[in-house]
């Protein structure tokens, strides 16, 4: 198999690249139009002349089966994606398609003899581009710009190829898909959205002011896209964001064929993901997580909703997206406190899972292990009516207090910083209860700690949290967790209000 192939118009650089990198990944740099006449005795002009365009195509994907037998970084002709034995060719191998607007390309398209670029250069490009850019997406791994220094290019090739990538398959027969982990994961968009949807004529982002000023922000789908700002954080769970949101797909023309691709945290995700669910009963959404959060949770697992005066997430769907990308390169940007706020969920499932040998410094193995977790129990409980209410380990308390802290200050307590002190507060119920040893406590907060996660509580009425977790959505009108013991994790219902009070009483001593 090749190591890597470029596709892409006349005018991207595909061969320069290749042989850029071909020495830098310590392999042979081809060229199929070079192994052609290596082949044949005729170069690509000869063949188009004297025999056609279609049989030129057939020696083409000849020469391209030939090139992806070896070890080499292979770059192809501009037109190789219009046959079909080549496109099939190149199924499963790993390819970069290097995008660029046509008119970038005019003056870099060389003038040697080229047939198919005859008289006006730019109308010829732009038509070509129109008839070739979805056949481009469809056999494309990741879509990168063309359109920057080789040295700047070669560096993000290298970036995303050598990248370690792990797929998470949630299985839910002709609902599944793909969670993808790596670094530059966000370059898998074009080819996931024209391969999962390939009927879609358009593609509405949906993502913040933020989001876009960030550094890494070269979002492409591959499809005529637009892109639609909503309020950054909680502020755009509501409602009234929800009705303008699909007001503007309205006016967009967006129809049931075309995507909605969220780029954001859970907040985005979860907006995006229940318009999405709604607009026109139900379009295609994609999930580009850019939080920690979102990409170990919010975005897994096809939750949606917005939030009520009355409470979060009280108005909401079961929506599964085509796909997830969760680009670990985007967590460069964020600030420290979502890290920690996704540290939590990281814990919990850590916690689950008994690998508590993960460190902090070992991002991406600690996102596999959470999102490994996540696609296992949506597979099995898309609907939270078994195994999936384990995810809930650490929320009944924590929910709560996230709760009862909103209503102060919005800024107090974070999700996941939330789900920390649940943790703690769960592990000290299962010892009060007698499911755990005592020494459990001091191993799961030093866990913590290690996150930076805290598993002080801070001040709250201890009658207020009872009052909270007793009406839990999740609760039933009793006292129900999840709680760690001799069989493992699992749900205890009927807890005594009296033990849980006097756990919570316990914390406060704490310090
Ligand atoms: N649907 C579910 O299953 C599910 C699960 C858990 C949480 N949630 C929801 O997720 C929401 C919280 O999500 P969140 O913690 O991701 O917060 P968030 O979406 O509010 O994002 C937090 C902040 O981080 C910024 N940000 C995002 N990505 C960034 C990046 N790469 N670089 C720099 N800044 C970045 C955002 O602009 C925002 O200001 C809550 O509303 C919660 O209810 C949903």
């Amino acid at each position: 198999m090749a190591r890597l192939v470029l596709v892409g118009l006349p005018g991207t650089g595909k061969s320069s690249l290749a042989h850029h990198l071909a020495p830098l990944l310590g392999v042979e740099a081809l060229d199929t139009d070079d192994v052609v006449r290596e082949r044949t005795g005729r170069d690509v002009a000869q063949w188009i002349r004297e025999e056609g365009e279609p049989a030129f195509r057939l020696v083409e994907a000849e020469a391209l089966e030939w090139a992806l037998a070896r070890d080499a970084v292979v770059a192809t002709g501009g037109g190789v994606v219009t046959h079909e034995r080549s496109r099939h060719l190149l199924a499963g191998q790993p390819v970069v398609w290097l995008d660029a607007a046509p008119d970038d390309l005019v003056e870099r398209v060389d003038s040697g003899d080229r047939p198919l670029l005859g008289g006006d250069v730019a109308e010829r490009l732009g038509r070509l581009y129109g008839e070739r850019r979805a056949l481009y997406a469809a056999v494309s791994t990741w879509r990168l710009s063309a359109s920057r220094t080789l040295d700047d290019l070669g560096r993000e090739v290298l970036n995303v190829v050598r990248s370690e990538r792990a797929v998470h398959r949630v299985e839910l027969a002709e609902r599944g898909y793909d969670v993808v982990v790596s670094r530059g994961a966000r370059h898998q968009l074009a080819g996931l959205v024209a391969r999962r949807s390939p009927a879609a004529r358009q593609v509405v982002v949906v993502t913040t002011k933020n989001l876009r000023t960030q550094p890494w922000w070269d979002i492409e789908a591959g499809l005529a896209s637009h892109v639609i700002e909503v309020p950054d954080g909680e502020a755009a769970k509501s409602l009234s964001s929800l009705e303008r949101l699909c007001e503007s797909f309205a006016a967009l023309g967006m129809s049931r064929r075309d995507v909605v691709v969220a780029v954001g945290g859970g907040a985005v995700c979860d907006l995006a993901g229940f318009a999405a669910a709604v607009y026109l009963r139900g379009v295609a959404v994609v999930h580009v997580a850019t939080t920690l959060l979102a990409q170990v949770d919010a975005a897994i697992g096809g939750k949606t909703a917005v939030d009520l005066a009355a409470g979060k997430n009280l108005v909401g769907a079961f929506h599964q997206p085509l796909g997830v990308l969760c680009d670990l390169d985007v967590l460069e940007t964020l600030p420290e406190r979502e890290w920690r706020s996704g540290w939590g969920e990281v814990a919990k499932c850590a916690l689950l899972e008994r690998r508590t040998d993960l460190s902090r410094e070992q991002v991406a193995s600690l996102v596999n292990l959470a999102v490994a977790l996540k696609a296992r129990i949506v597979s099995s409980d898309e609907r939270e009516g078994g195994e999936r209410a384990l995810l809930n380990y650490g929320h009944t308390l924590a929910h709560a207090i996230e709760a009862i802290a909103l209503e102060r200050d919005p800024d107090e307590l974070r999700h996941g910083e939330a789900v920390g002190v649940g943790l703690a507060f769960a592990t000290r119920l299962a010892v009060r209860l007698g499911r755990l040893e005592e020494g459990r406590i001091g191993e799961v907060d030093r866990y913590l700690e290690s996150f930076g996660l805290s598993s002080a509580l801070g001040s709250f009425s201890t009658d207020a949290v009872v009052d909270f977790m007793t009406r839990d959505k999740k609760a039933h009108h009793d006292l129900t967790f999840v709680l760690d013991g001799p069989r493992g994790v699992e749900v205890v219902a009927g807890v005594d209000p009296a033990v849980v009070a006097a756990t919570i009483e316990s914390m406060k001593g704490e310090r």
